[in-house]
């Protein structure tokens, strides 16, 4: 395997500095959901935590590492914000969170609740990482830049060490695709530790940037986003993330919003779970290509479950 920036020692160390409340969630078989996928499914669930995303795994090793710093700030568009505010807070540091004000409004209450100072900015997701970077230069403090700094992406790798682990063997696992550090993360640890397993990214039709760019193997970005998919709508890829993607991913697919409203209603039907829609991605993806994962095991990862709790219920009313 070439090499990515992870490093399988480093994301192991990484394990000893995450909270425990973050590390060895759930995987199991949701046997439930598989008459209407066609295909043995097994989720890994990432949203019973106190930030409800996979996103604390990497704001552990972040605040973690600024022991002794006064102060940090982040663009996010929600979940990492949120993650950041609660292992900034238990570690004395002063977080900004910046954010769109389109996100979702829970995300940016528990923002709040959590004692980070939240800025919003009248515009999307890339907005908010330019004036967070102008925040950083402005007032000399850390600036957090989620899926290139190496932190966020271990953290989310340590998933991967967890399937790893798995009990059952499986053929493929599903990652929801937005700034990339979960797909590189876990895609790395399996690509090292268990390469017969198929590591497929997902992200919405409305939000392609990541997606296209990988099969294009250069930075591809888009003019703007059109998805409910909130934790996944970028347009301008990293570089350094795209290369990493490039050397663990085996397919990089886009799914229709429909079909993620779908995915959600299933993962509360079946599985009894309220999932935001980045967290439904992987379902979608196996609705819209059922021949592709028929008699394989498949593993999705259910990253994040912050989400309006009115919107949540237009959505999977709608379905
Ligand atoms: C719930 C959820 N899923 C998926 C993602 C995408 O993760 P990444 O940006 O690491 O690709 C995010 C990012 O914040 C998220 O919050």
């Amino acid at each position: 395997m070439q090499e990515t920036r992870l490093d399988i020692d480093r994301i192991r160390a990484a394990r000893r500095v995450i909270a425990p409340v973050f590390l060895d969630t759930p995987l199991y078989r949701c046997e439930a959901l598989e008459p209407g996928l066609g295909c043995a499914v097994s989720i890994k669930l990432e949203t019973a935590n106190p930030v409800r995303s996979f996103k604390g795994r990497g704001s552990e090793l972040v605040a973690h590492l600024l022991t002794g710093e006064r102060a940090v700030v982040c663009a996010s568009a929600g979940n990492l914000g949120q993650a950041l505010a609660w292992s900034g807070r238990g570690r004395g540091l002063d977080v900004t969170v910046v954010a769109s004000r389109f996100a979702p409004a829970t995300k940016l209450d528990r923002i709040r609740a959590l004692g980070a100072r939240l800025e919003l900015v009248d515009g999307d997701h890339e907005l908010a990482r330019e004036r967070a970077a102008a925040i950083a230069r402005h007032d000399g403090i850390r600036l957090v830049e989620d899926s290139l700094d190496i932190e966020t992406c271990e953290g989310a790798a340590t998933i991967g060490l967890e399937l790893v682990a798995a009990a059952q063997p499986f053929d493929a696992v599903l990652i929801a695709l937005g700034g990339g550090a979960l797909a590189t993360g876990v895609g790395h640890v399996l690509k090292a530790l268990a390469p017969e397993v198929e590591v497929i990214c997902v992200q919405p039709l409305g939000a392609p940037a990541m997606t296209r760019s990988w099969h294009e193997r250069r930075v591809v970005t888009t003019d703007s986003t059109d998805t409910i998919a909130d934790g996944v709508a970028g347009r301008y890829p990293i570089p350094a993330v795209l290369a990493d993607l490039l050397l663990v991913a085996d397919d990089a697919v886009l799914v229709q919003e429909e079909s993620i409203t779908t995915g959600m209603r299933m993962l509360l039907d079946h599985a009894g779970l309220v999932v935001e829609p980045s967290a439904a991605l992987g379902i979608a993806a196996i609705r819209e290509d059922r021949d592709r994962f028929a008699g394989r095991h498949v593993v999705t990862i259910v990253c994040g479950g912050n989400v309006d709790v009115a919107a949540y219920h237009r959505w999977v009313g709608a379905t």
